[in-house]
């Protein structure tokens, strides 16, 4: 019998997560992640940081940071480097424009399937071009990427990447040559994985700005702990981190504040559950309300207060008794 066709999808999300659990999220996984002079990340704020002033000055900041994640996490996933004047770049962010899709209730076609069908030249199909325009970014960013990073494998040019790993048979799901999944896992991985990681982190340090901007007591203490720890003649590394507690206190004040999706991303029940008395037939789509869990003032006084110090006690040592917004603000099931 043929697997209907979200059981082929909750399969192939799942080879997906395994692998992008197998790089992401993990220390094992980031330690590969280095290019020379540190690891990539640092490599890249340090180029930043390290521009004269005159040459900050004129930067505008959110466009760079969002070029710097774009082609962080490019070099991560393939390898690749990528500039602002590549065409690839303009392809990659009319790919991420997509994800807007996302956004439960955007479409009237989400209630109504039948507009799918619809011909596109009737009144009220706009979405359908604007669908069609993402996903032939999405596709050519797939393919493409994907095409650059097999040539500098081809040519020994090719830096570690995760891609390069899965098609070189280190990854879980990879199996022999005659099978698809050797071509199609480590492409899909790829794609999703830049359609997944380049804006949300993007989005998390736009928070980070605005939180700063509104609370100069926070940036001076935060100030004063990389001063005291880190010192003032090199940038942050990951191995600092234990040592920097109100520095991983605001970053998730930042994802509690404001998360990025606040009503994750929109799931589908494969067969009827009964959950808690409720019954709730196959094919329910469900939303997870990460914004009501972060803004409960019972878990986290004055929610929309940006207080890092809820996660710190007096004597600097760790709030366990405050749940870890990570708990929500990436959404549920297995990382
Ligand atoms: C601040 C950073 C991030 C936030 C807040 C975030 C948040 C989320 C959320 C809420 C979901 C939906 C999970 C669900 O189904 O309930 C998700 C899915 C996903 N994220 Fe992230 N994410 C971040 C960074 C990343 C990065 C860096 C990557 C990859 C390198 C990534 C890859 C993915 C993928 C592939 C999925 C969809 C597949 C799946 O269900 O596992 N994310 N993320």
């Amino acid at each position: 019998m043929e697997a209907p066709p979200t059981r082929i999808l909750a399969t192939f999300l799942a080879c997906f997560q395994c692998e992008i659990h197998s790089f992401a999220g993990t220390l094992c996984a980031a330690v590969p992640a280095q290019a020379a002079g540190g690891s990539v990340e640092v490599v890249r704020t340090h180029t930043i940081v390290s521009r004269p002033p005159y040459a900050r000055a004129v930067l505008c900041v959110m466009t760079t940071l969002s070029s710097t994640f774009m082609a962080t996490i490019v070099k991560v996933v393939y390898g690749l480097e990528l500039v602002e004047t590549d065409p690839e770049a303009a392809r990659i962010e009319k790919m991420l424009e997509g994800l807007q899709a996302l956004t439960p209730g955007k479409y009237l076609v989400e209630f109504l399937p039948f507009l799918q069908h619809v011909p596109g030249w009737v009144p009220g199909t706009g979405f359908q071009r604007e669908l069609g325009a993402w996903r032939d970014a999405t596709v050519g960013t797939k393919e493409g990427l994907f095409k650059k990073a097999m040539e500098g494998i081809d040519k020994g040019i090719q830096t570690h990447s995760v891609v390069g790993e899965l098609v070189e048979g280190r990854g879980v799901f990879v199996q022999d040559e005659n099978d698809l999944t050797v071509q199609e896992i480590p492409k899909s991985v790829g794609n999703v994985a830049v359609e997944g990681g380049a804006d949300t982190t993007f989005s998390s340090l736009q928070t980070f700005f605005l939180a700063l901007s509104l609370n100069p007591e926070v940036q001076r203490k935060a100030q004063a702990q990389l001063d005291a720890i880190v010192g003032p003649g090199r940038l942050p590394e990951h191995a600092d981190r234990s040592n920097l507690p109100y520095i991983t206190a605001i970053v998730k004040e930042c994802l509690r504040w404001h998360p990025v999706l606040p009503f994750g991303v929109p799931h589908l029940t494969t067969q009827d559950i009964e959950y808690r008395g409720y019954f709730i037939p196959a094919r329910t789509v469900l939303l997870a309300n990460a914004w009501a869990c972060l803004h409960d003032d019972q878990v986290y006084p004055e929610p929309e207060q940006f207080l890092p110090d809820r996660f710190v006690l007096e004597n600097g040592e760790w709030n366990t008794k405050v749940p870890d917004p990570t708990q929500f603000a990436f959404g549920y099931g297995r990382r």
